[in-house]
């Protein structure tokens, strides 16, 4: 049976990738893909959702439109990173399907509460708005969910700042939920998807797929990789998001430790900050665990095979 997800997302490159490796991969089974503002606005985020949809030859997943600003902060974007667009360098295609009428929050809860328990997992890969809205509107989704797991955070350091990774500090207050509901959470941080990098190798795997969606990985990762190495330095693009993915697929990607987790919601230096207590042993209680190690070449196997799979959907 392939595992049933919801990609909360805000395309974002990397969060591209992820959505085409969830489609391409087998064991993968998308129930819905919802957007949160963060690497742009809510707009572009979910039209560039759509149009990847169409790019991917997605059809038949409901997608909707998510939250346009954090819990409680100022909204802010990465344009350093993703462009004004939050998907620029690719020309996009228009979307073959509109969005769901529903808001994420709501298609959220209702593809929990009509899907067996313990069957849903949710991939947040952006800010963790709509997944706090979720269970703070609809408490009874939090048992029934198999697993969080997520892309964010870091133990040991930041990106946005010195101590925080950008999807937390954007709205640290919904990722204090998330971190403190009853559900399992496996956090996916810059520990690890800073070594999911994009080298030349990886490209040219990618390139050999030869097919249009191949080639708009490819764009995609000209744009990301100019603006990482500008931005922050980086010789070759780190791709977060498909991380997560890549675990459900195949936990053996990344090695995971149980740990306390919290997030900082006051301190002047360190708004953001996610705090894992490495201590051991971890309390027999605890719910939460954090990726410290990955293994890259079964990582991007993992996304050239999805490529091969996905083919030409509009060929
Ligand atoms: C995260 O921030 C976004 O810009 C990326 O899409 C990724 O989810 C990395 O810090
Ligand atoms: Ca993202």
């Amino acid at each position: 049976m392939p595992r049933r997800i919801i990609l909360d997302c805000d395309p974002g490159h990397d969060d591209a990738i992820a959505l085409l490796l969830a489609h391409g991969n087998p064991d993968i089974e998308l129930a819905a893909v919802t957007t949160v503002m963060g690497n742009a606005g809510i707009e572009n985020v979910t039209r560039n959702a759509l149009s990847v949809a169409r790019i991917a030859g997605i059809t038949g997943v409901p997608f909707a439109r998510g939250s346009a600003r954090p819990l409680v902060r100022t909204v802010e974007y990465a344009p350093d990173i993703h462009g004004d667009s939050g998907l620029d360098g690719p020309v996009l295609p228009e979307p073959a399907f509109e969005v769901d009428p529903r808001s994420a929050v709501q298609l959220i809860i209702d593809t929990i509460m009509e899907s067996e328990p313990g069957t849903i997992t949710l991939v947040p890969t952006g800010a963790l708005t709509n997944i706090a809205l979720a269970a703070r509107l609809e408490p009874r989704i939090v048992p029934r969910v198999r697993e969080v797991v997520l892309m964010g955070g870091g133990v040991h350091g930041g990106n946005w700042s010195p101590t925080s990774e950008f999807n937390i500090v954007i709205d640290p207050e919904a990722a204090h939920i998330v971190f403190n509901e009853s559900w399992p959470v496996t956090m996916v941080g810059i520990d690890v998807t800073h070594k999911a990098l994009a080298t030349p190798e990886v490209r040219e795997r990618i390139a050999a797929v030869g097919t249009k969606p191949s080639v708009f990985v490819g764009e995609l990762l000209d744009f990301f990789g100019a603006t990482y190495l500008e931005a922050q330095g980086f010789t070759s693009p780190p791709v977060h998001d498909p991380v997560t993915v890549a675990y459900i697929i195949d936990p053996a990607v990344l090695e995971v430790v149980k740990a306390p987790l919290d997030v900082e919601l006051s301190g002047s230096l360190t708004l953001g900050m996610t705090v894992a207590d490495l201590r051991r042993p971890a309390p027999a209680d605890c719910t939460t665990q954090v990726a410290l190690g990955i293994d890259e070449a079964r990582f991007w196997d993992l996304v050239v095979d999805a490529l091969e799979r996905i083919g030409d959907p509009e060929a």
